[in-house]
């Protein structure tokens, strides 16, 4: 959608409004990055790391704060004077929630991806160094949980009364599914150690319906290959307890008792 406003000036500008609920955004985000980053406190190299990337968050979060006050100035500037600039706006406006999970869709979203994927390949080859951290490299590997069910009923079937299969619906109830602090434990992919930028992606792109909970593939392992494969690509039976508690955090359950837990969500045999 297009908004175009003319202003009294006929000088073309950006659009404040937006300008400043982006710079809001993004010192939310930083804010989100800073506070799980204090909190995980780690151990020589890693620590070291933890350190620099704290005082780098920082140096960027008292640039923001310089980049809104200013343009707070701006705007205030502009209501006194009555004086505004001609600016246009453009936003998307999804017209469903979810994609339909049928193949012709995967088929689609697997040639988006690929062809992300080469782009991506090609920016790499030339800027250098920079870390795939696009949601492709994340998700690339990762069949869903629709795939899985065609040769594992017995669990799917399981799977589905337990909480994990209603975890998104649990956001979408709260109005929480485009939170992205929200996202990272609630759907398939783990995105704990996502970058922001990651994230934002994951939710520009939409996810297909599939990897809308915490599915299959957060506790077996991505399994793409597996599915096509089973015999030569094996998965983990029992993801272990450092996976559940990427999620199961002290924040997030207080009381996390591995024991009793796996019990409730262990697919059974058959
Ligand atoms: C085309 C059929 C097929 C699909 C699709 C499939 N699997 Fe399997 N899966 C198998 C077979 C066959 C085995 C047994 C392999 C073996 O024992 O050699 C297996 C075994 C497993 C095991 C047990 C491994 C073990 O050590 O016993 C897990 C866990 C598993 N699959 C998870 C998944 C997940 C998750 C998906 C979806 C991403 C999936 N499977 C998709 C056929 C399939
Ligand atoms: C990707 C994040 C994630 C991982 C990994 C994960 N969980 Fe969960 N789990 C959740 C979320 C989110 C809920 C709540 C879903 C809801 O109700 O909407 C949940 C709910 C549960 C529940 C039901 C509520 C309760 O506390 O009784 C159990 C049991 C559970 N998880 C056990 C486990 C175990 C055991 C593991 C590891 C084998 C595990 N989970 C791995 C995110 C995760
Ligand atoms: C670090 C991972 C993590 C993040 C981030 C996270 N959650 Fe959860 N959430 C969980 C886990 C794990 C559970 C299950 C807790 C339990 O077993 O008691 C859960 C449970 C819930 C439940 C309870 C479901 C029920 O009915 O019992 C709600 C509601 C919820 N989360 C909403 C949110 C919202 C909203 C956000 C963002 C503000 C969020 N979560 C962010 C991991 C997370
Ligand atoms: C929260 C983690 C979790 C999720 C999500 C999950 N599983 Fe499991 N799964 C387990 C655990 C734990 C076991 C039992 C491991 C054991 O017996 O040691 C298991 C066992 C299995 C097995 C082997 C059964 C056997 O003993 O022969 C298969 C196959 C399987 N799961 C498939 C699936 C499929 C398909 C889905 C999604 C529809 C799924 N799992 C979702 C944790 C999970």
């Amino acid at each position: 959608m297009l908004d175009i406003n003319l202003g009294t000036t006929r000088k073309w500008g950006i659009e404040n409004d937006e300008e400043l609920a982006n710079l809001q955004n993004r010192l939310g985000s930083l804010n989100w990055q800073l506070s799980r980053l204090e909190k995980k406190e780690q151990h020589g190299e890693k620590e070291k790391n933890r350190l620099k990337a704290i005082i780098r968050l920082q140096k960027e979060k008292q640039e923001l704060h310089q980049q809104l006050s200013a343009l707070q100035e701006t705007m205030e500037e502009e209501k006194r004077s009555g004086t505004r600039n001609d600016h246009f706006s453009n936003r998307f406006i999804a017209l469903a929630k979810n994609l339909p999970n049928d193949q012709a869709t995967r088929v689609k979203i697997g040639d988006l991806n690929e062809a992300i994927r080469a782009l991506n390949r090609k920016a790499k080859k030339t800027a250098g160094k920079s870390p795939d951290t696009s949601i492709t490299s994340l998700s690339y590997d990762i069949a869903g949980s629709g795939v899985c069910e065609t040769c594992h009923p017995a669990q799917t079937e399981f799977w589905k009364n337990t909480r994990h299969a209603a975890a998104y619906e649990t956001l979408v109830a709260k109005r929480k599914n485009f939170d992205l602090s929200c996202l990272a434990c609630h759907l398939t992919l783990n995105l704990q150690n996502a970058t922001m930028a990651t994230m934002q992606q994951t939710s520009l792109l939409a996810f297909p319906s599939d990897l809308q909970s915490v599915g299959c593939e957060t506790c077996h392992g991505a399994g793409k290959k597996h599915s096509t494969r089973p015999q030569q690509y094996r998965l983990a039976k029992n993801p272990g307890k450092e996976v559940c508690l990427t999620c199961h955090t002290k924040e997030h359950d207080n009381n996390f008792d591995y024991d009793r837990k796996l019990q409730l969500i262990s697919c059974p045999a058959g």
